[in-house]
């Protein structure tokens, strides 16, 4: 099924120029980016998106990482987007990302690991929820 989910280019990638690279790698996957924006995360922001994590022992270091400069925030749209971006991305921790995957060829930490992907569909629903109104989704499918 055609599906939405939120993805974010994080510090470390739009510090290391890799936006269009990442971007790039969504298209060509088919998926669509229908809405955009470039931010600096407040410190209330990142712990208000990230909430569902604030009990693990490495919230502090997320927090602090993705306020520590300008992030982009995108919507993709396309066949089973969620899995799909989540297969691009490669696992959460570069080290184990499989060759090809963004993780594996642009991150270095899991913290610093370039991108963020919704995970299931409802999270998806409140991540893009979080960033983006529905009058600025630019739906294409
Ligand atoms: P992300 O998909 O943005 O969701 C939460 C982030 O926490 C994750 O990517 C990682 O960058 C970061 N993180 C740091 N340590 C861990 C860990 N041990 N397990 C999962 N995520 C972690």
């Amino acid at each position: 099924a055609t599906e939405r989910t939120l993805s974010i280019v994080k510090p470390d990638a739009v510090a290391g120029n890799h936006i269009g690279e990442i971007y790039r790698r969504f298209e060509t996957a088919g998926l669509r980016i229908i809405a955009a924006r470039m931010l600096h995360l407040s410190q209330e922001q990142a712990e208000a998106f990230y909430a569902v994590h604030s009990e693990r022992p490495f919230f502090g270091d997320l927090v602090k990482f993705m306020t520590s400069g300008p992030v982009m925030v995108q919507v993709l749209e396309g066949e089973e987007a969620i899995r799909k971006n989540r297969e691009i991305m490669g696992a959460t921790n570069p080290a184990e990302a499989a060759a090809g995957t963004i993780r594996h060829d642009l991150a270095e930490t899991v913290d610093a690991n370039a991108v963020h992907g919704s995970d299931a569909l409802e999270t998806a629903r409140e991540e893009i929820g979080f960033f983006f109104d529905d009058d600025e989704l630019h739906s294409r499918h």
